[in-house]
């Protein structure tokens, strides 16, 4: 994949329910782009792994599928976004995902949360990925990670070469504490009720764009990386 560093990518936002392909997609992107993959859940999780006081405060909150506080994970995204690497531009993963966090977080682009030493103050592109339910719960209940490298497959769609373990480096693959079918539903309905008034609010505002996300993840990459393109000639 030919790799893109000359110029600012600015922030762009991944929208869509859980198992759309937000992380998949916001690899490709970030491999493409050389921008970082901002996801709130991979953070999270890695605040339960350390055990901080940030952790701690979401893990149950995580384990029961609901959302964690705006509060808490606003404070996360900022420190994130202050780090030297995002000043390219950066693709939010799984943030904002309640109309307070989506409004906090055009407040900081407009600059006027943010101290010093701010990152790149483009509007985002806003993409969701729209998905059928029932392939949503047979992507969830599919998905295996890499806990060393990251990399995210599916038993269904995209099995690894060897069962269970990671193409790139043979770790043996993981299923997330959340990707129980009894949390399953409680993530889908927090969807609905709290992330599908962002993409309203996006609606609104002349800035969302919905890519099909029910196709292969190639041509969701291809479409993708038009929209970026375009965003930017
Ligand atoms: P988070 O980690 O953000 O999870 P999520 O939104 O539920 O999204 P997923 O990671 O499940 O799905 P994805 O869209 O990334 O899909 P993926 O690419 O893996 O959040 C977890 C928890 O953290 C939340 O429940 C909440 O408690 C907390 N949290 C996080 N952010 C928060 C916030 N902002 N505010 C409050 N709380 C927050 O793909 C899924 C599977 O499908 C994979 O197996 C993949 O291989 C496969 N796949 C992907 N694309 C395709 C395709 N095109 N065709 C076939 N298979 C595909």
């Amino acid at each position: 994949m030919a790799q893109e560093t000359s110029r600012d990518v600015g922030p762009i936002v991944l929208l869509g329910p859980p198992g759309a392909g937000k992380g998949t997609q916001a690899k490709r992107i970030m491999e493409k782009y050389l921008v970082p993959q901002v996801s709130t859940g991979d953070l999270l999780r890695y605040n339960v792994a350390q055990g901080t006081e940030l952790g701690r405060a979401a893990q149950a909150v995580m384990a029961r599928g609901e959302l964690v506080s705006d509060d808490l994970v606003c404070e996360m995204v900022r420190q994130r976004l202050k780090q030297p690497d995002c000043h390219r531009g950066y693709i939010l993963d799984g943030f904002p995902r309640t109309a307070a966090q989506a409004g906090w977080l055009d407040a900081l682009l407009d600059d006027r949360l943010f101290d010093n030493s701010r990152p790149t103050r483009a509007w985002p592109i806003v993409i969701r990925l729209e998905v059928d339910y029932n392939e949503l719960l047979c992507r969830i209940t599919g998905r295996r990670s890499c806990p060393t490298c990251g990399r995210i497959y599916n038993i269904h769609f995209q099995p690894p070469a060897v069962d269970e373990l990671c193409d790139v480096d043979g770790t043996k693959l993981e299923t997330r504490n959340d990707d129980r079918l009894e949390v399953i539903q409680p993530r889908l309905a927090a969807y609905q009720e709290q992330t599908a008034p962002v993409a309203d609010y996006y609606q609104r505002t002349g800035r969302l764009i919905c890519v099909n996300g029910d196709q292969a993840v190639d041509e969701v990459t291809r479409q993708i990386f038009r929209i970026i393109e375009d965003h930017h000639s």
